[in-house]
């Protein structure tokens, strides 16, 4: 299991220390971008996120919840092995937009709101490497995990098994000590956690018992 933080739960006039503080101790950091159009919500855009990528060498997971994902993907600086996802209700065609995000030098992600079926990714598989399932509404941090995302979650990862695919699902939304282990179970290979993470006074702490939690 790969653990990202969503900065969105740190201090966000603070974020350079936050990111460094746990930069060793997690495999990437989840970074929500909104617009306050596709999501009732606004937070930080590529000229906050392309200063926070330098001299970071974590790997980023830019969250687009934008309606205009095609617009902006050029203007993130990425390094290899950073990934940009989208949300596929946005995009009448998600294949041109996945083609311009790996042009781009990322790798390519799909997401999905919680109404939304898994099977509306299934053609896309081979195309992707990673799908984002969302467990919570997207716009806010500190909601409580949906918990019919695990039946949502399991659905995709018997596609990918069943045709040997590498893609990667990501969970996103809600996850705690309490869920962790049996969202893991279900398939997930990215835990995406805000307030399990940077809601937390203690982050090494934190982080250590997520990763307990996971695998106990
Ligand atoms: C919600 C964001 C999430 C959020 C998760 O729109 O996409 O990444 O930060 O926060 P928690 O872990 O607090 O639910
Ligand atoms: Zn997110």
């Amino acid at each position: 299991m790969k653990l990202a933080p969503s900065i969105l739960a740190a201090d966000l006039g603070r974020l350079r220390e936050e990111i460094a503080e746990v930069a060793g101790l997690v495999d990437s950091f989840h970074i929500d971008v909104m617009d306050g159009h596709f999501v009732p919500n606004i937070s930080i855009g590529p000229p906050v996120v392309n200063a926070l990528r330098d001299g970071c060498t974590t790997p980023f997971n830019i969250h687009l919840m934008i309606t205009d994902p095609a617009r902006y993907i050029d203007s993130f600086l990425v390094r290899p092995g950073d990934t940009i996802t989208f949300h596929i209700e946005v995009v009448a065609d998600p294949r041109p937009l996945i083609a311009q995000i790996k042009r781009a030098g990322a790798r390519g992600g799909l997401s999905l709101k919680p109404r939304t079926p898994v099977e509306a990714v299934f053609d896309l598989l081979p195309e992707a490497d990673l799908v984002l399932v969302m467990s919570v509404e997207p716009g806010f941090g500190g909601q409580e995990f949906l918990p019919d995302s695990l039946e949502r979650i399991r659905l995709l990862r018997r596609e990918i098994d069943r045709r040997s695919l590498a893609v990667e699902i990501a969970v996103d939304g809600g996850v705690n000590e309490g869920n962790i282990r049996e969202i893991v179970a279900a398939g997930a290979d990215v835990i995406v956690a805000g307030t399990a993470i940077f809601g937390q006074r203690d982050r090494r702490r934190a982080v250590a018992a997520l990763r307990q939690a996971a695998g106990g």
